[in-house]
């Protein structure tokens, strides 16, 4: 296997599919399954057998194509039709990671910007866009690896929370992509991956991704988070993020929060890593950020399916909350770092790179 597995990508031409590595399995065992229509993205996104935000925003361009491919439209307005049917159908797979919403609406803005070509070639476009979204994806992660690394000094240990690694992207990751590029310039440094219940997206795939890589990497219970930077082993906290709001509030995988709180109280630099297709702008607050909320038997059976809790305990299970922007020292784009974010800097900050739709 190569250091970074091919989380998802598109085999052969339009008549081709979507191959993702099916992660609910993972690390116990290594599958790869093919996406030949769109209820199977649909279902892959919901299952988490493809996860993370940049990767659901890869699955979203692949997935259209999946749901238009086959549209027997004649004429470019049926075809528009039809391809808003998938975007909408697509849109409720997950709520919380915009990259999803980002990809769907990137798809759609090309088959209308095209202008006056044929179905088939409308098809084509689309195939080329989904493949873009996967390439600078890739292109992405170094560029965060790059500009995160330089936060990580020598000798230093960072905690990261759930898995934002190359499974959670094209490859290479967003958080895990500091640590990735740090090895590869030559850094001496440690890694604490906190397990991430329920679904332990923490331990059964960031440290397998970090091990794999031969990074010096040690899993903790989440509830251990405290106690090890209590001691003084970890001087970074680097974690991803589903959807910023224009504040500079970022969600994330659930437990995030609490490591952020803990942070501040020891002093703890805590940065978040995430491209810029990761904000809302048109999200104020992170309070507004939707929440999913996922199935009672995650936690009370965990991944395994072993029932851990009666099988009729009240549960409450949101999958994500949100770190306010007091909390972050930094967010590592693929322009730089935000420091100290909030509502001007994350708005310098996409002016200075030309990232306002509107500029
Ligand atoms: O529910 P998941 O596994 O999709 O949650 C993933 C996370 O919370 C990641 O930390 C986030 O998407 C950033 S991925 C680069």
């Amino acid at each position: 296997m190569t250091a970074h597995p091919d989380t998802i990508h598109w085999i052969g031409d339009l008549d081709g599919c979507c191959r993702l590595i099916e992660q609910t399995l993972l690390p116990a065992e290594f599958k790869e399954i093919d996406c030949q229509t769109q209820e199977d993205m649909w279902d892959a996104i919901k299952r988490l057998a493809v996860r993370g935000a940049p990767a659901i925003g890869v699955a979203a361009g692949f997935g259209t194509v999946l749901g238009v491919r086959n549209s027997t439209a004649t004429s470019a307005s049926a075809f528009l039709e039809d391809l808003q049917k998938t975007v909408d159908y697509l849109s409720s797979s997950r709520p919380t990671a915009v990259n999803l919403f980002w990809g769907l609406d990137r798809m759609r803005r090309v088959a209308h910007a095209a202008g006056d070509i044929s179905v088939p070639e409308l098809k084509q476009r689309l195939l080329d866009e989904a493949k873009a979204i996967w390439t600078e994806d890739r292109d992405i992660c170094r560029r965060l690896g790059k500009h995160g690394a330089a936060l990580l000094h020598e000798g230093e240990s960072a905690l990261t929370h759930c898995n934002a690694g190359g499974l959670a992207t094209a490859d290479y990751g967003t958080a895990l992509a500091v640590f990735f590029a740090a090895q590869e310039e030559g850094k001496t440094f440690a890694v604490f991956a906190d397990e991430t219940r329920p679904l332990n997206q923490g331990s059964r795939l960031t440290s397998w991704e970090l091990h794999n890589a031969g990074i010096d990497v040690t899993l903790i219970c989440d509830n251990m988070a405290g106690q090890v930077m209590k001691e003084g082993r970890i001087q970074k906290i680097f974690v991803g993020s589903d959807r910023i709001a224009a504040n500079g509030d970022a969600a994330n995988k659930i437990g995030t929060y609490s490591v952020s709180v803990l942070a501040k109280h020891h002093g703890i630099p805590f940065y978040v890593v995430a491209p810029t297709s990761t904000f809302d702008l048109n999200t104020a607050h992170g309070d507004d950020i939707p929440i999913e909320q996922r199935d009672p038997d995650e936690i009370r059976r965990g991944y395994t399916g072993g029932l851990n809790a009666p099988a009729d305990v009240a549960v409450y299970n949101p999958a994500f909350d949100v770190t306010p922007h007091e909390h972050i020292a930094g967010i590592v784009t693929e322009f730089g770092v935000i420091q100290n974010p909030d509502t001007e800097a994350v708005l310098e900050h996409f002016r200075r790179n030309g990232c306002l739709a509107d500029e």
